[in-house]
């Protein structure tokens, strides 16, 4: 039946999985993407709805989601193949595998480019650019980046040879080994920055903003504002494309999926609203406009640091922090295909990596190029890297995580997802089970075919 152990290694500890589970959520969707997706959809009710999707649809897909990678112990495609084959089901479950490696390049090669902004805020801040900038200064220096594509690659590319590095040292050494150091510095500086936010910035505004739900203030566009919610819930959490599931196969077998996850979906939606507690405060305090969109923090900490006493120490050591943030998430993003290179192709860890990581790189390209010399060519609106970023949060990995659920609650024997959870048969795994089988899939599907218009036809839109 299932393998103990995967034959690309194990997490040493339970923590050691919790630190890299929360690394891979952790990451720019909760310091970046939260706060100006927050923005742009008005705050507390895109908060709300958020959080909801956290709860009653994060935490149960995730763990389906370490629940099916402990049980198959490979890489997502090889997982689902032979848990499909195990219960005489349909191969085509190793589609979900394949969906998840086309997300993971999308992902990973609009997050890179970035990481790379993150990486140039280091050098600037450092360097004293921010000191005593004021807001139009701030706009025109995140501008001059944005705009230079050279630039852009070359941080791009450093950021991509920072993940190959850890993912090709393998999971003990290089993954958790990363995590273990990088995760409780992060959390330590977010904490200093909300410190500070609250007692220079307008921390009452900021809690009015991201706290009182104005319904109102979701726009004309409900749906579009609530799938954008529930993506956001997905990508941070890293749901629906195989992080996670991958992360799961190297979990020991006697470890609380339960538990882990709550830990995980608690740091990571702590960190995003300690991340919407350090930014809204300077922005309100001056008078910058919360739905400015991608550029949000890139434009607002620097004046904040600009002001700071020891600012540009600080600044440099936020954005660095930043950077581990990404660069956590990134290693959990390359791990799927690089196991599947692997398992399959016969591929040594490093050679696996190195390809993985040059497909991104080269998809990457496109990303940043789309700020700069391709900003006029678009698709439905949107730029290449708006477009990988919209598709992969809000249609790939919602359908994922649909695939996931009804995998766990449907495919699988109910007695097997009752052993690997271990929580016996009692309310807790019923509620589970409930809400993967019909609750999740239902509420996704729903949420996804109104934003895309298809329920009008039914007049339920
Ligand atoms: N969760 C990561 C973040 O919030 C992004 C990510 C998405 C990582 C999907 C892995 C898989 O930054």
């Amino acid at each position: 039946m299932s393998a103990t152990t995967s034959i690309h290694g194990m997490w040493s500890t339970r923590l050691a999985f919790i630190l890299a589970a929360a690394g891979s959520a952790v990451g720019l969707g909760n310091i970046w993407r939260f706060p100006y997706t927050a923005g742009e959809y008005g705050g507390g009710a895109f908060v709300l709805v958020y959080l909801l999707c956290v709860a009653a649809i994060g935490i149960p897909i995730m763990m389906a989601e370490i629940l099916i990678g402990r049980r198959g112990r490979q890489s997502p495609i090889n997982t689902m193949s032979s848990l499909a084959r195990q219960e005489g089901k349909s191969q085509a479950w190793s589609l979900l595998g394949w969906m998840g490696i086309v997300s993971a390049f999308l992902i990973l090669s609009f997050y890179s480019v970035i990481a790379g902004w993150t990486l140039a805020y280091v050098v600037r801040a450092a360097g004293g650019a921010f000191s005593g900038i004021d807001a139009a200064g701030s706009v025109a220096l995140f501008g001059g980046l944005t705009g230079d594509a050279e630039r852009l690659l070359a941080w791009h590319t450093i950021f991509m040879v920072l993940a190959v590095l850890v993912v090709a040292r393998g999971v003990s050494s290089g993954l958790e080994q990363a995590v273990r150091w990088m995760m409780p510095a992060l959390f330590i500086l977010l904490l200093i920055m909300v410190g500070y936010a609250a007692q220079a910035g307008d921390v009452g505004a900021a809690a009015r903003y991201l706290f009182a739900p104005d319904f109102g203030r979701l726009g004309d566009h409900v749906g579009e504002a609530i799938l954008s919610a529930m993506g956001q819930a997905f990508f941070s959490l890293s749901l629906g494309m195989g992080a996670i599931m991958i992360y799961g196969s190297y979990l020991k077998s006697d470890a609380s999926i339960l538990q882990n996850t709550v830990i995980i979906a608690f740091l990571d939606t702590a960190v995003a609203l300690l991340a919407g507690l350090a930014i809204f405060p300077i922005v309100f305090s001056h008078g910058l406009e919360p739905g400015s969109g991608p550029g949000l923090i890139f434009v607002t900490l620097p004046i904040a640091f600009g002001e700071m006493p020891g600012g540009s120490f600080f600044g440099a050591l936020f954005f660095l922090l930043l950077v581990v943030a990404a660069w956590t998430s990134g290693i959990s993003l390359l791990e799927p295909v690089v196991a599947w290179l692997v398992e399959n192709r016969g591929f040594s860890r490093v050679r696996a990596s190195v390809l993985a990581g040059a497909a991104v790189w080269l998809l990457g390209i496109a990303c940043l190029l789309s700020l700069n010399q391709w900003s006029g060519y678009t698709l439905f609106g949107k730029g290449v890297l708006d477009l990988f970023d919209y598709l992969t949060a809000n249609v790939l990995l919602p359908l994922g995580g649909i695939l996931i659920a009804v995998f766990a609650g449907w495919v699988l024997p109910r007695r097997a997802t009752e052993d690997e959870l271990g929580m016996g048969g009692g309310m807790g795994f019923r509620l589970w089970r409930f809400l993967v089988r019909y609750v999740s899939p239902v509420a996704v599907a729903l949420v996804l075919l109104n934003a895309l218009g298809l329920l009008r036809g039914f007049g339920l839109g």
